[in-house]
């Protein structure tokens, strides 16, 4: 049974075929020759609110000859505080396959483990695989191999979507650094268990400066709504902007796994001026998930 719950566990081997198959998919869109979810019913289960996610599930799972099925966490029983234990022994009786989006790394193991089915992790507090595995593919189809380049990544350094590409580093071997104020560097312990080259620093400048991407994501993730002012306070600056992309390599790629914040985390300017890669990179999350999906049924 293949389960997608983090990136940490994920083998590079199993990277490398997931990055294969999603470039046939893009290529395949529309004529794919096999229909890896035929007869299946995947449910999407989801706590927290998406756009690019639940979308480019739904398509993708409907694009493979299988059928999504779309569950608010607020409208099934999960709501009013029936157990993932049990949602799951239910759910896995009756489904093919789950995409869980929540808050705690711990639910989505949980009702890995209870209910049966191949598990994906479409974003929770600790990490956002799906969204990383679709940013390297981004970054490998328009600059080649991410191994030996240089990643800055600007923002709240303790998110979700930092941690999933700090468990990247080392398994492609890219220099991930990262700029973020000490309160949301991520902790040390994390850093050596994930290994690799990877700095952190409260230089903005110095961590863009000769970056091949810089790369940033919102300052108030999903569930930190009620830190907003501080967090607003204490992460202003950490932005990319014109100023800093200037200091990149030349050509260096800004990517941004949106929804995008102009005049907080990026601004409006160099937010337009990198749109194509930026909207590349949410359309790449569909072929992408695609691959992932038929690799956790193969
Ligand atoms: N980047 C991303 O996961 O977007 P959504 O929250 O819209 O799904
Ligand atoms: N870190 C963000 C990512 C959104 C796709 C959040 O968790 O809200």
């Amino acid at each position: 049974m293949k389960h997608l719950l983090s990136l940490e566990k994920l083998a590079r081997a199993d990277f490398d075929k997931i990055l294969r198959a999603a470039t046939a998919f893009k290529r395949e869109r529309g004529h794919h020759k096999t229909q890896p979810l035929a007869g299946q019913t995947w449910a999407l289960m989801f706590s927290k609110s998406s756009t690019r996610t639940r979308v480019s599930f739904e398509v993708g799972i409907h694009e493979l000859g299988g059928r999504p099925m779309f569950l608010n966490a607020n409208d099934i029983q999960l709501g009013r505080g029936e157990p993932i234990k049990d949602t799951a022994r239910v759910l896995g009786r009756m489904i093919h396959g789950a995409v869980i989006r929540t808050f705690a790394q711990s639910d989505v193991e949980e009702f890995a483990r209870f209910s049966g089915v191949p598990t994906i992790n479409a974003l929770t507090d600790d990490e956002h695989p799906c969204q990383i595995l679709a940013d390297i593919f981004t970054f490998q189809e328009q600059r080649g191999p991410i191994a030996g380049k240089t990643v800055a990544f600007i923002g709240d350094g303790a998110c979700n979507v930092a941690n999933s590409w700090i468990w990247t580093a080392a398994k492609f071997g890219f220099e991930l650094r990262i700029a973020a104020p000490k309160k949301f560097q991520p902790s040390a312990a994390l850093l050596k268990r994930a290994g690799g080259k990877i700095s952190i620093s409260t230089d903005i400048k110095a961590t863009a400066k000769g970056a091949d991407l810089l790369y940033t994501d919102v300052w108030i993730s999903m569930g930190k709504e009620a830190e907003a002012k501080e967090r607003i306070k204490i992460l202003t600056g950490y932005q990319i902007n014109q100023s800093l992309v200037k200091l990149a390599k030349p050509g260096a790629l800004v990517m941004h796994c949106l929804p995008a914040y102009r005049g907080k985390e990026i601004d409006d300017a160099t937010l337009e001026a990198n749109a194509d890669t930026i909207f590349e990179e949410a359309e790449n999350r569909l072929h992408v998930q695609k691959a992932i999906l038929n690799w956790a049924v193969s």
